[in-house]
């Protein structure tokens, strides 16, 4: 048979399967009764890029005189090295948040499992450090909350070889409410205490409550991200490398217009950016820009009328977006039209929070919409080399994973995009 055929029939059958499936309802918030350990017990454990074969330990005590140490080596049990960090609190009306530790462990060899402990006692846990070279593969999943489908989305990860995980915004829900961060924590430790967890905000962190509070506390105070270590002054945005990607983390709720802040900081960012070192180069925020979804229409757009100037001019391959709660992938496009040096951006806000999936979806389907669906999932970004990557969203089809998107990605490196764009970038550094 002919090999468009067998394509032909391939895409015929799994469209048939996608209309054809049957989503199961919206699960319930889980319950989270736990056993009473003592007051210096490291609780919601979490990891995450520092800077160079660094990482950042962060986990919360009851107890505020609990020291901010970790102790770490490569063999069980046995911990060579000592690290202190900082730690921090925060009281919101009339919640007081237990003590958070952040503490930079390294320098630590690429690849390698380490075993490491929380303020001198208390368990023991795993971490892996990723690798210094390609292959590597990205988990990603948005808009997670807290519910039965979001312990299913994250046995699914857990079941994926990845090395890094990928947040684009929307982590607890706890919407105010903020005994649910500790309870967000308690639920990912298990994963985000092995694999460092990148992640973004989205509006579901924002918490500011007119004269009283300004937004994101729980979330900054909670979830350091290396936004110092990559020249940024916030916490809302920042950039890190791992093994030949260059990632760049923007925030949909923070300032992006022209000569803000974020936007000075992601135009020096993307000058520094070197191809040769990091081929790929991806960038996560919140709201999608593209997005056929009857949900959230056209609340990127003003970042997008910001922002896409510069990315499609540093010759960005991937964009990951969260907030409408479902899978969308795009071709490579760029100021709304198809566009092979434009990114391919991706929309993964079904991590499978309590507000349910958003079904509705815009008739007829944009030229630049390739694959749209409502299930709750994650996806799976392997970057073979510096220039293919295997992109998967895995739908959570009741309780097992099923493939149900999958494409290579070629990245621009090599494309002429990224050289006629050379001048084209200089020329919005240096003005004209
Ligand atoms: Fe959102």
């Amino acid at each position: 048979m002919e090999p468009k055929l067998v394509l032909a029939l391939f895409l015929l059958i799994s469209a048939t399967a996608t209309s054809e499936y049957t989503r199961p309802p919206t699960r319930k918030t889980l319950d989270f009764s736990r056993p009473s350990k003592s007051s210096s017990h490291p609780q919601q454990v979490h990891i995450s890029l520092a800077g160079d074969k660094h990482m950042r330990v962060s986990w919360v005590t009851d107890d505020k005189s609990a020291a901010s140490m970790v102790e770490y080596g490569t063999s069980p049990g046995r911990y060579s090295n000592i690290a202190l960090g900082e730690s921090t609190w925060y009281s919101y009306l009339f919640y007081s948040s237990g003590k958070i530790h952040h503490t930079v462990i390294g320098p630590l060899e690429d690849n390698t499992v380490y075993y490491y402990r929380c303020g001198g006692g208390g368990p023991e846990y795993k971490l892996k450090t990723p690798p210094a070279q390609f292959p590597v593969t990205f988990a990603v999943a948005g808009d997670l909350g807290q519910t039965g489908w979001t312990q299913s989305t994250l046995d699914h990860i857990e079941q994926c070889k990845y090395d890094v995980h990928l947040l684009p915004g929307d982590l607890s829900y706890a919407d105010y409410m903020q005994h649910l961060w500790d309870t967000f924590g308690e639920l990912v430790e298990p994963l985000a205490s092995a694999r460092p967890w990148m992640v973004t905000q989205g509006n579901h962190e924002r918490e500011s409550i007119p004269f009283l509070k300004d937004g994101f506390e729980s979330y900054n105070s909670r979830w350091k991200m290396p936004f110092e270590e990559s020249g940024s002054s916030s916490n809302l945005y920042y950039s890190f490398e791992v093994a030949g990607a260059h990632i760049i983390m923007l925030g949909s709720y923070t300032d992006y217009y022209e000569y803000s802040d974020q936007y000075n900081w992601l135009e020096a960012d993307l000058a520094k950016v070197d191809r040769n070192k990091t081929p790929w180069l991806l960038v996560l925020f919140h709201v999608p820009w593209y997005n056929s979804n009857e949900a959230h229409q056209n609340e990127g757009d003003k970042m997008m009328e910001a922002m896409e100037p510069l990315l499609y001019a540093a010759s960005v391959d991937i964009v990951l977006a969260g907030h409408v709660h479902a899978y969308e992938r795009t071709e490579r496009v760029n100021n709304g039209k198809l566009d092979p040096c434009g990114a391919v951006h991706i929309t993964i806000g079904d991590g499978g929070n309590r507000e349910g999936l958003a079904r509705k979806y815009k008739n007829p389907q944009p030229a630049w919409s390739v694959f749209r669906e409502a299930s709750f999932g994650h996806g799976e970004l392997k970057l073979a080399n510096s220039t293919h990557a295997y992109w998967s969203w895995h739908r959570n089809d009741d309780d097992e994973p099923v493939r149900s998107d999958q494409v290579w990605i070629t990245s621009l490196v090599n494309s002429e995009c990224v050289a006629e764009k050379k001048h084209g970038m200089r020329k919005i550094l240096m003005g004209p």
